[in-house]
């Protein structure tokens, strides 16, 4: 038996090598004679790549492009670039995409070919192994402006590529005709006949939970695949983009945002040259979702990839600690990141270099790994549970990491406030989990269905009868009993998940005027309106309440909204009332 089975895998294995000996020579990059372009891929897949677009994606014998634009990259919302305005290069969707002036092999190992694409701003290397259909990629700054939006993408055959897939969705993609059926209601969202919504941002994601994601039918699948991504900007609520409708042509789109504003205040840097984003992996497979979810563990379980071997990229070290509040109690699944350096931008609107986001342990141990040798500042909040009632963040600055060094930063103590808490709705996490709708599938409008007036009895109702969001002209009120007579002042304190202006609230205790929110002094995100449900940037105020305000029996505090624009508002996280 065991001869005979052997003879068989020798049998197979000489299959193998005639099957192998029959293909051309692997990896390949190929200028086109005419002059205007490029071929690269393996024996398997081949794309034809021109001064910005590549076309022609042939694998498993199918162009999977077909009419649609294809592959290409570029940015947005920065200066269009002289470049650009020198040769008059038209731009399909209002991004300024990069022109290719040359494709060179950038390294021939004996296990892949990287050949790098040159742009007067950036480098995209495409690496390629010799029996992998797909590439990985990954890009080099050279001179990019400011921007706010940066981002690779395949647009493909709509006919090969119908469904959308992501850690959060799994869908058909919306009929083109659908759209075109449909009624513009603002920025790329669509109302049907029946009264629904068609809208990209249906498909995004929070970029850091996100496995896999890309566009799949019967035959094909094609996937973005992106591990480590310490080079994406934000912290655990960036959310981005990631499949969907071209509601301009019809075309299947996979996105690549590796640099994203659409659910941000704001997202604009300035790059350092040299600054890499990826390697990602672009994947293509026969549409198994299978097949991509365990190509996905086998890339996670690679980052850091052994072959980008520049300094930069392979010096990489951990961060370890315990947080631990000054109450005593340990900082319990906290949100630990590990971001810019003496920084007053928000941990979410951070993106110049590179960023590490995990959470703590059940006794607050944190450990952070693969860590690009750097300076950064150590922040950390409350993600819940346990210490749900803590609105204080931690931040320590000069956090130095080296190569191949465990910086273990030991017990860690993170400043709060003991005051004594008279009420609090909603867990301080900097989401509207918990909440009517909070957390519900990403869809247009939702807050719509939000009351306009709402009474909310402390002791007798729960954080699922307050709702996600607030934006109809009307009043919250919250309803609560003080046993005794009290001079104290108090402090009420509002925790936002989001807000979209325009919209204004005005607040009050017992008819005291506290504080007003308004649009004018406001810093305002898109999540709301682009079907955000759970976060967009996290706002957070502590209002005094005069001593005298507060009496003995019923008090109320009311939340009126003044100011109303549709779909917008305030995504709420928490509110509570201390004694001072
Ligand atoms: C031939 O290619 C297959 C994959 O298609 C690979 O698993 C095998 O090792 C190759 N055989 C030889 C002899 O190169
Ligand atoms: C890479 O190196 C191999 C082995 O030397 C060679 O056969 C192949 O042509 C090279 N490929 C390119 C694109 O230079
Ligand atoms: C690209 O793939 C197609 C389809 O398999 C094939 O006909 C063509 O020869 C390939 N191009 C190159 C340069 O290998
Ligand atoms: C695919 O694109 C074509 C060309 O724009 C369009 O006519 C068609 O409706 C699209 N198909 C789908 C399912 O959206
Ligand atoms: C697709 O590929 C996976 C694994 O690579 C395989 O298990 C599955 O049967 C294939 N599906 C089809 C429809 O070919
Ligand atoms: C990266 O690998 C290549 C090929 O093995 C080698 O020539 C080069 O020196 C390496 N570079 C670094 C920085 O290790
Ligand atoms: C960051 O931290 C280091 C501590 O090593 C400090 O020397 C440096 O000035 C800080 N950088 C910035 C930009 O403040
Ligand atoms: C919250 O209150 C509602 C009724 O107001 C009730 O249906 C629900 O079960 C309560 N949930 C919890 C977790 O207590
Ligand atoms: C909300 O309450 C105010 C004041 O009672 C009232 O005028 C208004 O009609 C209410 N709005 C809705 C939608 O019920
Ligand atoms: C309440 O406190 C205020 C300010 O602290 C003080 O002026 C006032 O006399 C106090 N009133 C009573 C009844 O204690």
């Amino acid at each position: 038996m065991k001869t005979l089975a052997l003879c068989a895998s020798l049998l197979i294995a000489t299959a193998n090598a005639a099957a192998n000996a029959t293909r051309s020579s692997g990896p390949f990059l190929k200028s086109l004679d005419s002059g205007t372009g490029w071929i690269i891929g393996n024996d398997l897949w081949n794309i034809t790549i021109g001064e910005i677009y590549g076309k022609s994606l042939f694998y498993q014998g199918q162009d999977l492009i077909g009419n649609a634009a294809g592959h290409y990259s570029g940015y947005g919302n920065g200066p269009t670039s002289q470049h650009r305005i020198a040769r008059l290069i038209p731009s399909i969707d209002g991004e300024t995409n990069f022109v290719w002036t040359s494709a060179s092999v950038y390294q021939n190992s004996s296990e892949y070919l990287d050949v790098v694409f040159s742009a007067i701003e950036v480098d995209l290397h495409w690496v390629i192994y010799p029996e992998l259909a797909g590439a990985y990629q990954y890009l080099v700054n050279k001179a990019l402006p400011t921007l706010a939006v940066l981002r690779t993408l395949c647009r493909l055959d709509n006919t090969t590529f119908t469904h959308g897939r992501t850690n959060a969705k799994d869908d058909a993609l919306p009929p083109y005709a659908d759209i075109l059926a449909a009624t513009k209601v603002q920025d790329e969202t669509w109302q049907q006949a029946d009264g629904t919504y068609i809208t990209k941002y249906d498909w995004s994601a929070f970029v850091r939970e996100i496995d896999f994601h890309g566009v799949y039918g019967d035959s094909f699948g094609s996937w973005y695949i992106r591990p480590g991504r310490d080079y994406i900007n934000g912290d655990h609520l960036k959310q981005e983009l990631t499949v969907h409708r071209e509601s301009a042509t019809g075309d299947a789109v996979e996105l690549n945002v590796i640099h994203g504003s659409h659910f941000q205040v704001t997202s604009s840097a300035t790059f350092p040259v040299g600054k890499t984003w990826g390697p990602w992996l672009w994947y293509l497979n026969n549409g198994s979702r299978e097949d991509a979810s365990s190509r996905a563990q086998q890339e996670f379980a690679a980052w850091p990839y052994t072959f980008l071997n520049t300094t930069g990229y392979q010096s990489r070290g951990r961060v370890s600690g315990r947080l631990v509040l000054s109450d005593g109690r340990p900082a319990s699944g906290a949100a630990v990141f590990l971001g810019d350096n003496q920084s007053d931008v928000s941990t979410l609107d951070q993106g110049t270099d590179y960023y590490y986001a995990g959470y703590a342990d059940d006794e607050g141990n944190f450990n952070l790994d693969n860590v690009r040798t750097a300076e950064y500042a150590l922040y950390a909040w409350s993600n819940g549970g346990d210490i749900s009632d803590v609105a204080a963040t931690f931040s320590q600055n000069n956090i130095v990491v080296g190569d191949r060094e465990a910086l273990a930063l030991g017990d860690l103590i993170w400043s709060v406030k003991t005051r004594e808490r008279i009420f609090q709705i909603g867990d301080l996490d900097r989401k509207a989990l918990g909440f009517h709708n909070g957390g519900a599938p990403r869809q247009h409008g939702l807050v719509a269905q939000s009351p306009a007036n709402l009474t909310y009895i402390v002791g007798e109702s729960n954080a699922s009868d307050w709702y996600y969001g607030q934006s109809a002209l009307g009043s919250w009120t919250v309803l609560f009993d003080l046993p005794e007579a009290s001079n104290r002042s108090a402090t009420l304190a509002i925790s936002l998940a989001g807000y979209s202006k325009s919209s204004d609230l005005v607040i009050s205790v017992n008819g005291h005027s506290v504080s007003q929110l308004l649009s004018a002094d406001l810093l305002s995100d898109p999540a709301l309106y682009r079907s955000g449900t759970t976060a967009g940037e996290w706002h957070y105020y502590e209002l005094h309440v005069d001593s005298g305000v507060l009496q003995a029996g019923l008090n109320n505090v009311v939340f009126q909204v003044t100011r109303y624009t549709l779909w917008r508002g305030f995504l709420w996280d928490s509110v509570f009332l201390d004694w001072n």
